[in-house]
């Protein structure tokens, strides 16, 4: 996506220990690059993420209802931890859903949560190089999710052309891709220089644009997302963007996001932040200080994620 990187970028340099899928084969890996990326590692925090935006994500699902007649097989493409998978299962009681991924561990989490919440005995889970693994689907789609996979494919178009060959005739492809840069306090905190987050912000697309330029394959491509699933031979049907709007007093669940979430960057672009600004970014995560984000009064979270949609002509 071309915003809210928020916690996808990798903290320090040169995961050498490999827990699990982490793109970026054989490419940069620990040559300091900072781009590659342990999937599994992240878990708790793409889960904590996804469980927090839920609201967003329910909006979302519920304008593709409404797009989408009754789909039978719905193939969720990058599901990670799989709370989107479930989400949709819970959207689509007729449904059957694939979660599907290039991390195992993950897809563990996704089962498991399909367990918890009863819905088993219609949730698949199937591990694999996107988008290549598609091919294992028992059937063509009549909807296929990609939400934040689609940015860690070397050749975005022709991803987008083999997800739109794995719908079946009047299937949906529905893409999470963009939005805003989320925010999460006021411009002006009341220590150090105004604008911290924007600061974040271009620190941020500098490290996105390196991690796709260091993806196996890498290909540069205009984000004109319409144009690109049009080019996929799909009818490209429309875009809408959704909003989480968790304003202040945060509860603790959002607190502790909004602090994973900065303690990430803090980790990862610490070394690149002007003295001052990593001084303040210290005192919000520092619990004992009335000023951090686990105590002061101002902390909410504002995001806006962009679903484009298309249909393979039946
Ligand atoms: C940013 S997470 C998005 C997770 C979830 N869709 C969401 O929106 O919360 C990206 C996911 O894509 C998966 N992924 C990245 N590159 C992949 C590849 N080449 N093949 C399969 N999965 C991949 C990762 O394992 C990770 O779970």
């Amino acid at each position: 996506m071309a915003h809210d990187h928020h916690g996808e970028h990798t903290q320090g340099q040169g995961h050498e220990e490999d827990h699990g899928h982490k793109h970026g084969h054989g490419h940069g890996h620990g040559q300091g690059h900072g781009t590659d990326l342990d999937w599994n590692e992240m878990a708790p925090l793409l889960e904590a993420q996804a469980e927090l935006f839920a609201p967003l994500y329910r909006q979302a699902l519920s304008w593709l209802a409404d797009e989408v007649a009754e789909p039978g097989l719905i193939a969720d493409a990058g599901s990670g931890p799989g709370v989107l998978s479930c989400l949709f299962a819970e959207a689509f009681p007729g449904a059957r859903v694939v979660a599907v991924d290039g991390t195992a561990p993950l897809l563990d989490r996704a089962r498991a949560r399909a367990d918890r919440l009863g819905l088993a005995d219609r949730f698949d889970t199937l591990a694999g190089e996107l988008p290549d693994v598609l091919d294992q689907l028992s059937k063509p789609a009549d909807l296929l999710w990609a939400s934040r996979s689609l940015h860690h494919l070397g050749d975005q178009r022709a991803a987008l052309t083999a997800f739109g060959q794995r719908l079946a005739p009047g299937g949906t492809l529905a893409l999470l891709e963009g939005g805003l840069p989320s925010r999460f306090l006021p411009r002006d905190l009341g220590i150090g220089r105004p604008g911290l987050q924007a600061r974040l912000d271009a620190l941020e697309e500098e490290w996105f644009t390196r991690m796709r330029s260091e993806l196996p394959g890498s290909v540069a491509e205009t984000e004109d997302w319409p144009a690109l699933l049009t080019a996929a031979g799909l009818r490209y049907t429309g875009t809408r963007s959704f909003l989480l709007d968790l304003p202040a007093p945060a509860d603790d669940r959002t607190r502790a996001y909004v602090a994973a979430t900065l303690g990430r960057l803090r980790e990862g672009f610490g070394d690149a932040l002007a003295a001052e600004d990593r001084d303040t970014l210290d005192r919000l995560l520092d619990p004992a200080d009335p000023a951090s984000v686990h105590r002061r009064p101002d902390v909410f979270v504002l995001s806006a994620y962009t679903v484009h949609t298309a249909a393979r002509p039946s």
